[in-house]
This record gives C-alpha cells, structure tokens and sequence, in this order.
C-alpha cells in the first residue's frame, strides 16, 4: 500500500499562525511534532511503503527539512506550481504510480489531522483494504456528532456484497448548508466525510476519466511535460494552470457507483480551526488552553496562544486569543470559522 499525503492548502482558518508561506501543517498545533511529520509517523506499520507526497512547490524545502527532522524518506515529492484542489493533486500521484509501473492501493491522506487511536486507525484500514481489493472506492466516515458545514456528510447502506462492517454509499453530500447538516446529525444515519480514502491508483483514474475528463486529460499532459530531479517532480505550470479546480469529493467521490464507507472511530479532527485546536488539547481546571508566556484570570474555556509576548488576560469566556510576531487575533470561539474569510478580505486588500 502506497501512502499519498496531500500537502498542499493554506489552512487560512488557522491565521495568523498558519500563513500562506509556512501552512499549518508544517506546524506543531497537537504534539511535538507538526501535523504533517505526525501523518507521517503514523504510517511506519508493516505493508506500508514510503509516501508520496504531493505539495507546493513554494514548500519543498520546509517538506524536507521536516522529513529530515523525523529521519524519513520520501517515495517521490509532486510539486504543484499551485493549488488546483485535491482532485488533480490525487490525479497526479495516481498517475505517476501507473505509469512507474505500480498500480497498487494508494492511501490518501491529508497532511493536517489529528488521529488518537493508531489501533482503531490500523483496523479501519485492515477492512478497508478488503473492499479496495475489489476495486471499490473506500471513504472512512467519522459518525457526525455536530452540524459541521465544512464536511462532506455520507449515509450508508447495507450491501451483501460487501464485507461485514462497510456500507454502500447511499448518498454523499459535500459541505450542506447548516439546516441540511443540523437534519443529517439529528437523524443520526450520517458520518463525516473524514477526507482519507483508499483505492486502486487505476481506479480512481477510471473513475476521473469518466466523470471529469478536463482534469483527467490535463494532469497527464502537465505530469509528462513535468521537469524531475531526484525524487522531486515539478509539474508544468504552463499546463497545469488550465486544469480546472475541483475536490476529490465534488469531482468524483460524490458521484461515483463504487464508493463505499467504512467506520472510523480514532479520535479523528481535523484541526481545521481554532476551536479544534482547543478541542484537541488537555484543558486546566477552568476548560483553558494556553501556549507561550500567558496570564490568565477568572476565564474560562478560553485559548490564549502567545507567541514571544507575555499575553494577559482577565474575565473571558469561549475566546480565542492567538499572538504572533506581526498580526494579533482575538475572535468568539463560535466565530473562528468566519478567520478565512477576514483573511480572505486581508488579500484582496493587498
Ligand atoms: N497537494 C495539494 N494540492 N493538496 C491540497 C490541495 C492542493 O491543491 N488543496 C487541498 N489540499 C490538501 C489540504 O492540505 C488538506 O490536507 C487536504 O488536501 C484536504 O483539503 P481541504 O482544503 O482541507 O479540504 P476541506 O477541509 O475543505 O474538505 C475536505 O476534508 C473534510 C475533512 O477534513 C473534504 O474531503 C470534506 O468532505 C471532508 O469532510
Ligand atoms: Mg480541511
């Protein structure tokens, strides 16, 4: 099985400490170690090859310095000129697997999440194989527990023809409005979409060929065009800026016959924000999280990330405090999904 570690966003909801330049995954946010050497940490089980890595060209060198901070190596580094989403990005790794010879079962993963449970992760992944074997396109689902809209939502099915313990995928909704996720996690049928997957590389080129032509087309013409050196592979910008933008989940996963789910209960988060990051911590006795030279006073569930200054605080509640050399954000707990778009607004206006 061949790990695809999916590298490349800007993980904007994370701001100010996640920049463009230097993105959250390459950040200590759980742990000693960043998210992205975590991912990586949690693949060294037998059966398991080196990764393939897909990630900005911008970032190769943080890629390897962080590699080298953990003493792994890579299988090959795909280096995108820029972001065209998660479907080419696959696209890419599938394709330069097929054509190295080695059309096996690729494991997606993204390079920016939290696992807790290595057993329960090793397990999902043991039933999955099963299922991909067959040819069929494997999403592991996180039972929905809140009416998340950044998730794509999955119900499930049973389907003899499967092994015990994977449904059908009946219905697959990427990122629903509130009122629809509200209904999905009160019927109690839905997961979340955790964002890994497993199939064969041939597969899901089958599949993208079939339901999404531009991009299959324009990935194999810029991956031929590409320039390697070493394990290192720069994919043509020229041809790569005509390949259109989709997800693996709008592009294929929701459309496809094959997709099937299987269970994932592995304290899975995708620390997508600052209240997952809060979530994801040991919290003191007044449901605190605090990081750096902090003073805080009669609060409660409150983060406070300093970063070189001492930051004080006294009499706060479900706050978000977030300290950096050159930006300062302070934000409602509640609100901490509305930081893309306040970053969004920050790059328009230069
Ligand atoms: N190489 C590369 N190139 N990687 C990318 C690109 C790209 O252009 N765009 C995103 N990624 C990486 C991100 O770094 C992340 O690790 C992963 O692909 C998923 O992309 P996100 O941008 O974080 O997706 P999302 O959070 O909006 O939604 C996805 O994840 C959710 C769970 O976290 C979807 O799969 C949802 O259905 C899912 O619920
Ligand atoms: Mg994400």
């Amino acid at each position: 099985m061949i790990p695809v570690i999916l590298s490349g966003g800007s993980g904007s909801r994370l701001w100010p400490l996640s920049r463009k330049q230097y993105p959250k995954q390459f950040l200590a946010l759980a742990g000693d170690h960043t998210l992205f050497q975590q991912t990586l940490q949690r693949l060294s089980f037998e059966g398991m090859q080196p990764a393939v890595l897909v990630a900005n060209q911008d970032h190769r060198f943080i890629v390897q310095e962080q590699l080298d901070g953990i003493g792994l190596e890579a299988q090959s580094m795909l280096l995108e000129p820029f972001g065209r989403n998660t479907a080419p990005a696959v696209a890419i790794a599938a394709m330069q697997l097929v054509a190295e010879g080695r059309d096996e079962l690729m494991l997606v993963l993204p390079a920016d999440h939290v696992l807790k449970d290595q057993r329960a992760f090793q397990q999902a992944l043991a039933l999955a194989t099963i299922a991909a074997e067959r040819g069929e396109m494997v999403l592991f689902g996180v039972p929905a527990e809140r009416p998340e809209t950044g998730y794509g939502y999955i119900r499930g099915q049973v389907d003899g023809n499967l092994p015990d313990g994977i449904s059908r995928v009946a219905q697959f909704v990427e990122k629903p409005d509130e009122a629809r996720a509200r209904q999905y996690v009160e019927s109690g049928d839905y997961f979340w979409n955790s964002g890994m997957f497993l199939f064969r590389a041939s597969r899901y080129l089958e599949e993208l060929k079939h339901h999404d032509v531009d991009i299959y087309d324009t990935c194999l013409l810029a991956l031929e065009r590409s320039k390697r050196d070493g394990i290192a592979v720069s994919i043509d910008p020229a041809t790569f800026a005509c390949c259109p933008d989709n997800s693996i989940d709008y592009a294929v996963m929701e459309k496809t016959a094959r997709a099937c789910v299987v269970p994932l209960s592995a304290g899975w988060n995708d620390v997508g924000s600052w209240s997952s990051i809060w979530e994801v911590h040991d919290k003191d006795k007044n449901g605190n999280v605090t990081k750096g030279d902090v003073v805080v006073q009669d609060s409660h569930n409150c983060l406070v990330h300093g970063n070189g200054k001492l930051v004080s605080v006294i009499g706060l509640e479900d706050i978000v405090v977030v300290e950096t050399k050159d930006a300062m954000m302070i934000a409602h707990k509640d609100r901490v999904q509305d930081v893309k778009k306040l970053v969004n607004k920050l790059d328009a206006d230069g």
